[in-house]
Order: C-alpha cells, then structure tokens, then sequence
C-alpha cells in the first residue's frame, strides 16, 4: 500500500491539573500558534469519555466551538499543525487515535520508519484514518497494550520502535496521567501548583507556570497531579522512579507573550527594539569573552543560520571583513552539509538561531561537532536544543518572539555580532559605540511621523506584485533581509540585488512604473545616483533609504549613518513597510501564508 507520509512540524500542548483541560489546552495552543496554524485539535478524557475535536485553519475559529462543547475533565492534549507533507485536512489534524479511541496521540517531529511501522500494524488489523507518520502512535501503544504491556511499558518501549525525531504526549481514557517523550524535537514541561503543561515552548503555558523542566532526550515520563515519574526506557539513563530534580524558574513575564495594545505582534515586537537592544548593548553576555577567545584561535571561521538568522550571518562575514580583515564564510544552514568537508582542524562555526530549533541548523552544528570543529552559538530561544548543542551560547534575551516574522531577534543577532567582533577589534569601543547610535536613531525611526511615512510609502507600494531592493555591502544585506520580510509577510515578491548585479540581469526585470529601493550609505551616494539613473532610463520609480536623498528618490527614507551599524537602524522601516504592506494587502502579517515559526522538520 502507498500512502503519502505527513510529516509533523508543529506545537503541542498538554494538561493535567484542577482547571477544567479544555481552556487550558485551547489557551496554550494559542501561543503555540507560531508553530503552525494548518489545522488543530484537543482531547479531553474524563468520567464522561473521551471528548476529541479537530479543526482546519487557525485556533481563533475553534475556540467557540470547542469550549462550549467541552466537558470539565482536567486531563487533555492538544495540537497545533503545520503541514509539511500531506494536506491540512481533518484526517490528518491532531491528537489521532487507537482503534477503540482510547489511546490519544500528538505529535511534533518526523518519524522516518513509519511506512513499515503502519505497514506491520494493519497486518495486525488496525485501521489508520489519516495519512500522517503520527497515527502509528497511538496504534503502536494499542498494540503493546493488547499484547498485555501496561501503559508505562507501551510507552517505554516506543524509543526502541521509532526511528526519527519527535516529541509525543499521550494519554489513556481510564488513566489519569500524560505520557511524554522526545527525541530531537522540543518538548518542556511547565510545573504550577499541582498541574503540569507539557509543551513544545515556554511561552505556551507562561500565564499558568513560571517553571520548566527541560525533558532530557528518548527518557519517558508519566505526569500526574502530584509529580512525574520516570519511566524505563530503551534509552533512559537513569532508573525508574519519581523525577527529583527541581524545576528550574522562567525568566520571561507574561506581557512578553500577549500583544497588549498591540494588533499583531509583529508591530509589537517591532516597537520593542529600542529596548531588546539597549539591554543587549548595556548588559552584554559573560560569554561574549569566552567566545571571543575561541575565534582568536579559529584556524577557520563558519557562519550558519536560515532565513532572517541566514542574512544576520552574512552580517557577521561583512563586519569580519571590514573591521578585522579576517576572512570567513556565511552559509546557509542547509547547504552546510555540502561544504563539511572542506572543515579542517581549528575550525569554529558560528551559529544563529532565534528559536535555537531549527532542523537545518541543528544539523549544521551536529555536522561541524562531528568534525571536530568548535561551536559558538547566538540564540535568543532559552534551553532551546541548539543551546545545548552548542559549546559556548551567547544569548540574545530579546525575549519571546511570536510573529513567524523574526524582527527583534534579528537586530539582536547584529547587536551581539557588533559586540563579538568588537572584542578582537583594536579598537574595542568602536562596535558598541556605533551599535548605540544606530539604537539611538530607533526612536526617530519608530515615532507616529516614521511610521506615517512608512505607511504613505506601502500605499505608494501596495498594487504592486513585485519589487526590487539593491544594495551593495552591508547594505545588500539589509536588501535581503527587507526582501524576505516584504515576501513572507506582504506576499510580494521582492528580490534583492547587490548594485553591481543588475546589469548582469535583473536590469531585464525592470518596465515602465517598477518599484525599486535603493539602499546606501555615505560612502556610496554617488555610486546610488548613478544606479538610480541607470534605473530610472529603463522607466524604474525609485525609492531610497540613506543618510539623505537622492536626485530622484520619488520617496526618501531618512536613516542615521552609524558605519557598520547601520545595518541595526536601516532595517527598521523595512520591518515596518512588510508590515504596513501586508495591512493594506489585507493579510495577517503574523500568520504568513505556508509558514510556521519554527522549521523543527529537514
Ligand atoms: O529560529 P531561526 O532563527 O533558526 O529561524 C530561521 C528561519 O526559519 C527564520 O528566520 C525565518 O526565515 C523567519 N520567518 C524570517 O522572518
């Protein structure tokens, strides 16, 4: 039988307590949102039965419908998807199913041997009704429990069954307690007063607990309302038995995770820069000294990131260049694997990551560990995987950010990449004092004028499908970064061009009325005079963001030249045009189409 394997990158959510489950779970699962938002599910199991409810597109609609149906059971799972392969449909939305609807299943992660996992349970006689990895779950512990095992040792055995990543939450009609697990995908555990909030990420469940513990991998625990147990696992490393070890304090407040006065968190996390990046700057990380050292040493430098942490890595490479001199290499993370084996001895690699898990970058690191290299690694997400891959972590404290739009971690990255470099710089307070005036030109930059600006320039946008950004040096980076944002949340596509590109090309793309941004700084203003004539002949409406205007900028952005640093003040009103655009395109700039949050999955 073929069947199409539906690989889950997603947020989870668990219950067990005193509060009815059914809230709770909704309201986790909520703040899971940037997870995935295909389709989503919760199971509540109490006296009254097993009360299971799925639903496709976003939490907001289910909540209605879900909460006045719901029974007042403590008990529950829930489910977030993202789809990655198999379609965003009912069957395949979360939590799945045994046979006799007793075992509830969710899952986050891929597991790779589920074709011949579900190949040998149907031989068995289950039925599956989805087609997702997942569903071999519950039918695997169906299985175990018919051939007599408790469900501890169902549970218990499931790592030995697996193959792949995954972070599981499950529960039994009869039984009064969670079962969890993971392996290679995130999974905490938020600790109240007698309840308990497995979950894929702190911010889940902040307005109900403010400690977590972090699951160790492939171990199994049960949760019940008055503690967890361990559980014997294939992989354990430790006996069965009640888990001792003291949850540890949450750092994060829970403002950080509501949109306060705020319509989307994206505008809100946008507003907050001012702050996350005089934090960073006033109190910079112990480990910047330590990390520092490591790439004094560096026979070779490595930077990895996707996306937005992609573009903050080719930040690192220009600000090497520039003000060390030094050679090194950004790469995206999942070409990493293609460039491993030139890695020699003394490398050190780089890595950046807002959510500290994603897939490719994990597997950029467990790559270079492999080899031998040494790894730094920038992160903003606290006890994140990557955290503990990594061998020296700076964190980025921007605290939690929940649009799938990285804004704030993104200029934190540039902040904490100021502020290594500047370490091995002869000058040692140059890095920082321009990384304050970029802060400082924030302000202007975020007031009711800029943002009216910014909003006339959208308008001046908004009809259009696509877009060109150049610049050149770190400039261009600021192109990308801003194309990326303008795609992700506007849905127009934007390309970015290092200036001296576009005659090579993308000049061909240009027709009457095309919009284009040109970015630069002082040194290159009359190298962006030049290019905007250039544009202008083949009949481009230009528009610029520099110190000052250009002969023919139809519309300036005014930005403070602060050298290097400019790249940490430039981006801002590029954050705010993606955002101002996707308003007048009437699209949700913190749910982008096809996206999630976090890329858990390769
Ligand atoms: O959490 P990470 O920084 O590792 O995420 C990497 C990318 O998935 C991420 O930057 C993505 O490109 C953003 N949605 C961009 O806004």
């Amino acid at each position: 039988m073929q069947y199409n394997c539906a690989r889950e990158m997603c947020g989870i959510a668990g219950y067990v307590g005193h509060r009815p489950a059914a809230p709770v779970l909704v309201d986790c699962l909520q703040r899971l949102e940037y997870r995935g938002y295909d389709s989503c599910g919760i199971a509540v199991v109490s006296d009254a039965g097993v009360f299971l409810r799925r639903s496709v597109g976003p939490i907001a609609e289910f909540r209605e419908e879900v909460l006045s149906a719901a029974p007042t059971g403590t008990i529950g799972l829930g489910h977030t998807r993202w789809a990655t392969h198999g379609r965003a449909d009912l069957a395949n939305a979360h939590p799945h199913a045994s046979c006799d609807g007793a075992v509830l299943v969710v899952h986050n992660g891929v597991i790779e041997n589920a074709f011949e996992l579900r190949e040998r349970l149907v031989r068995q006689g289950h039925r599956f009704t989805s087609d997702t990895d997942s569903e071999v779950v519950p039918h695997l512990l169906e299985q175990g429990l018919t051939e007599g095992l408790s469900m501890d040792e169902a549970v218990s055995k499931l790592p030995s069954q697996l193959v792949g990543s995954y972070a599981i939450v499950a529960v039994r009609q009869g039984q009064d307690e969670l079962f969890v697990l993971r392996k290679g995908s995130p999974l905490v555990v938020g600790v109240g007063e007698g309840e308990y909030f497995p979950a894929s990420d702190i911010p889940s469940f902040l307005p109900y607990a403010q400690r977590v513990i972090y699951l160790s991998e492939d171990e199994p625990f049960a949760i019940g309302r008055s503690g967890i147990r361990r559980l014997q696992g294939a992989g354990a490393s430790r006996p069965a038995g009640p888990y001792l070890e003291v949850p540890e304090p949450v750092s994060l407040n829970v403002e950080s995770v509501s949109k306060g006065s705020f319509q989307h968190f994206m505008i809100k996390e946008i507003m907050e820069q001012v702050g996350t990046i005089g934090r960073l700057l006033e109190s910079p990380p112990a480990t910047l000294a330590t990390a520092s050292e490591l790439l004094r040493g560096a026979q070779s430098i490595k930077f990895v990131g996707a996306g937005t942490s992609y573009h903050a890595s080719l930040y690192g490479q220009f600000l090497l260049a520039t003000t060390l001199h030094l050679d090194s290499e950004a790469c995206v993370s999942s070409e990493f694997q293609f460039r491993a084996d030139a890695l020699r001895p003394g490398a050190v690699v780089v890595a950046l990551s807002q959510s500290g898990e994603t897939a490719d970058t994990l597997q950029a690191v467990r790559i270079a560990r492999d080899r031998g290299a040494r790894v730094i690694a920038l992160v903003n997400s606290e006890g994140s995987s990557l955290t503990r891959a990594a061998e020296v972590v700076i964190p980025l404290r921007s605290g939690p950010e929940l649009s799938v739009a990285a804004t704030k971690s993104y200029t934190s990255q540039l902040v904490a990449l100021t502020l290594l470099v500047e370490r091995l710089s002869p000058d040692p307070m140059e890095g920082a004092r321009t990384a304050l005036e970029a802060r400082d030109s924030l302000l202007e930059l975020t007031s009711d004028a800029a943002r009216a600006h910014i909003a006339s320039l959208a308008h001046n946008l908004a009809r259009h499908s696509q877009l060109l950004l150049i610049g050149r040096g770190g400039n261009y980076v600021t192109a990308l970064e801003a194309a990326l944002k303008i795609k992700e949340v506007a849905g127009v596509a934007a390309q970015a061009f290092p200036g001296g590109e576009m005659k090579h090309g993308p000049l061909a793309l240009v027709a009457e009325g095309s919009p284009v941004i040109l970015f630069y700084d002082r040194s290159q203003v009359d190298q962006a005079e030049l290019a905007a004539s250039e544009l202008i002949t083949r009949g481009a409406v230009i528009y610029t963001v520099g110190p000052q205007p250009l002969r023919s900028s139809s519309l300036h952005v005014r930005v403070h030249d602060a050298g290097a640093a400019t790249a940490i003040s430039q981006i801002i009103p590029m954050q705010l045009l993606a955002y101002e655009l996707a308003k007048l395109r009437q699209l949700d700039p913190d749910h982008p189409k096809n996206l999630a949050k976090s890329v858990t999955v390769l």
